[in-house]
């Protein structure tokens, strides 16, 4: 019999990665996963997962969290957390640019040199959550330009962290959610969260070692960079 696997979940209190929690516990997985402010811990200690206190945009963090992962051996590592970045038209604010690229770019590449070994340690999968909107070769619209590009940007972390955690075992991808009913996606959004969530646990279920450095939607279909 196999053994249920180890997941870790990065940015679970809400949306996506709350689900993606639950339903990995369902299936009888251990579930660590993070949040970010206190209070968003009791949901998810109730559905039996391990909670690390983890705000993606402070290195400190980063350097607990660290600590707190370094024994793990990690099946599956879900990349999840991140920001919709303004919602306005024409060029950002500086303020805005920085925390839209600081939580979708910079957290991405002080997460991999931490989880990538612990994923390589378990020839698992590293999934960094990413975006149709950031894919250059599906553009068709210019709409949330800095949500684009920070979604752009961490494909090619996406990619380094395959370069690099591939040969050591680990199969890492950027993976596409789908248009999804969150508060990021909105309530005219196409998919439910569970179904997005059961798709992607699908597709990261179904990955191979050719896979690596690849970017998929949640249905398994290849994406464009
Ligand atoms: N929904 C969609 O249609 C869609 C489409 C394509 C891609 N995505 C991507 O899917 C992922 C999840 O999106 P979602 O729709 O579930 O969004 P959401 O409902 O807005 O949830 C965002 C999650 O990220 C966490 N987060 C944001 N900034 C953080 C920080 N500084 N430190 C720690 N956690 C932080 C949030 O925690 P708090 O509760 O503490 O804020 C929350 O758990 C994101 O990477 C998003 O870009 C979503």
């Amino acid at each position: 019999m196999r053994k249920p696997p180890t997941v870790l979940v990065i940015g679970a209190s809400r949306g996506i990665g709350h689900e993606l929690a639950r339903q990995y516990r369902d299936v009888g997985a251990t579930v660590h996963a993070t949040v970010r402010k206190s209070g968003d811990e009791a949901a998810l200690q109730t559905m039996g997962c391990t909670v690390h206190r983890l705000d993606i945009t402070r290195g400190d963090d980063w350097d607990a969290f660290a600590g707190s992962v370094a024994s793990l051996e990690l099946d599956i590592a879900i990349h999840n957390a991140g920001v919709g970045g303004p919602r306005y038209d024409g060029p950002p604010t500086l303020e805005d640019f920085d925390e839209t690229m600081r939580s979708n770019v910079w957290a991405a590449m002080r997460m991999a040199p931490i989880v990538g070994p612990r994923v390589a340690a378990a020839r698992g999968r590293l999934v960094i959550v990413s975006s149709r909107m950031g894919s250059i070769g599906a553009r068709e619209s210019a709409a949330f330009t800095t949500y684009r590009a920070s979604k752009a940007a961490v494909n090619s972390v996406a990619k380094d962290a395959a370069i690099v955690h591939g040969p050591r075992g680990a199969i890492c991808v950027a993976l596409h959610p789908g248009w999804v009913r969150t508060d990021m996606g909105g309530a005219g959004a196409d998919l439910d969260v569970a179904d997005s969530a059961r798709g992607i646990r699908k597709t990261v279920d179904g990955l191979a070692s050719g896979d690596n450095g690849c970017f998929f939607s949640y249905d398994g279909a290849a994406m464009r960079w």
